[in-house]
């Protein structure tokens, strides 16, 4: 069918034609910033989920919310190995410059931007050309230390914005890539405009094994934040997500089509567009059948192997890789710390940092203690296709 009508969108954050199966967390979303905007408390929230689940799409839902409830809105995606305030900054002071335009809030973001002044001075980040044309607060988000400052900064921001008749919404994706001391810092602020009850939020992003992270950094973020799961969509939502998009296209797909892109994705919602828009391509016309289907698999795995999964693939070390595919040839995880090592001829201690490390690269997690498991729906899959074989092949 026509190419250029094709309604699917496989990308990474591309929104898709149909939002399939979040209702519920939008909703909670939605009440959730519109409590806070009324001085009512509400907890902020980290989106949880495996790769290609959806995460940053519905950030970016919640950020067109939130800028149609009133607040104003910074999106930052953590960066793998450069600090945290690299983005937060820029954010900070865009948002400061926006609030102080606003007469109520003259005074309040005044006062903020001077804080701001001695959070730049504090950690050495580099003005260039975009001075602040204040002096600093001597003793306000000026000491160095990340976890007194930045709740110092949130606190500033919030009164400005609380000033404007406004709020603030901090979207933090890929939060797994934060330095320990600074998701301590953000969870301490936080907590600080919590208890100010001012009008700031934070929404973030991340794999799962963000909830543990942020446990461990400070007990209370358990109750600070509330964490939703997002993972493959309920068989019904998928069929939203697939048959939606082609009915608006004035088109149809047959329900066995359907049922068969349900089983070979699983439900994530990724896999979905990718199957959808190789399908839609590979039907000569409407409406879409099983066939189309499975020459839409082929096409869609071969197009996965060589991108989403090799991609990922590549950022591991050979010892990397040999543990990941000894973790695959046990079939579907999570599988057991210790049944790994012994595939490998090792200790779990021994194998620990080699286990760490592949952690750190955002490929596998522990879902719970003593185990791990893919964060990529699918992944042993892809390694017993492409690893085992080159194995038994040489
Ligand atoms: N609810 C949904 N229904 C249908 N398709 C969706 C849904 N959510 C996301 N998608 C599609 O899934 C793909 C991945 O979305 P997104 O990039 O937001 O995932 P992510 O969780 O941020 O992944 P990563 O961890 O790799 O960053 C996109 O092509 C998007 O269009
Ligand atoms: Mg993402």
């Amino acid at each position: 069918m026509d190419p250029v009508r094709n309604p699917f969108m496989p990308g990474a954050g591309s929104r898709p034609p149909e939002l399939a199966g979040r209702a519920e967390i939008m909703a909670s979303a939605e009440v959730a910033l519109k409590r806070v905007l009324q001085g009512r408390n509400s907890q902020s929230q980290i989106l949880l989920g495996l790769r290609g689940t959806g995460k940053t799409v519905l950030l970016n839902e919640i950020r067109e919310m939130a800028e149609a409830e009133g607040y104003l809105t910074s999106f930052l995606e953590s960066p793998e190995n450069r600090p945290l305030i690299d983005m937060l900054y820029p954010a900070m002071l865009q948002t400061l410059r926006r609030l102080s335009m606003t007469q109520q809030a003259r005074q309040a973001s005044t006062r903020a931007l001077r804080a701001l002044r001695g959070f730049a001075s504090a950690f050495r980040i580099k003005l260039g050309n975009v001075e602040i044309g204040v002096e600093p607060d001597p003793g306000v988000a000026d000491s160095g230390q990340l976890e007194q400052d930045l709740p110092d900064m949130f606190e500033a921001i919030g009164r400005a914005a609380q000033a404007a008749g406004k709020g603030w919404v901090l979207l933090i994706d890929e939060v797994q890539y934060l330095q320990e001391e600074e998701l301590s810092a953000v969870i301490v602020a936080t907590h600080r405009i919590g208890q100010r009850n001012l009008p700031v939020m934070i929404f973030a992003g991340g794999l799962p094994q963000i909830a543990k992270l942020a446990g461990d950094a400070k007990s209370y973020a358990e109750r600070l934040f509330i964490y939703p799961k997002l993972g493959a969509l309920p068989p019904e939502a998928a069929r939203d997500a697939i048959a939606k998009p082609i009915e608006a296209e004035g088109a149809q797909i047959d329900t066995g089509a359907v049922d068969a892109i349900i089983a070979q994705t699983h439900g994530y919602p990724f896999f979905l567009q990718e199957w959808g828009h190789h399908a839609w391509n590979c039907a000569e016309a409407s409406p879409i059948g099983r066939h189309d289907v499975d020459a839409a698999t082929q096409l869609a795995r071969r197009r996965l192997d060589e991108g989403f999964f090799q991609v990922r693939f590549d950022r591991l070390t050979p010892a990397e890789v040999a543990y990941v595919v000894a973790m695959a040839q046990m079939g579907t995880g999570p599988y057991k710390v210790n049944d790994v090592a012994q595939a490998l001829g090792k200790t779990a201690k021994a194998l620990g940092p080699r286990r760490a490390s592949i952690i750190r690269k955002g490929m596998i997690y522990a879902p719970a203690h003593g185990d791990v498991e893919f964060t990529v729906p699918l992944f042993d899959d892809f390694l017993r296709r492409t690893q085992t074989r080159k194995d038994t092949a040489s």
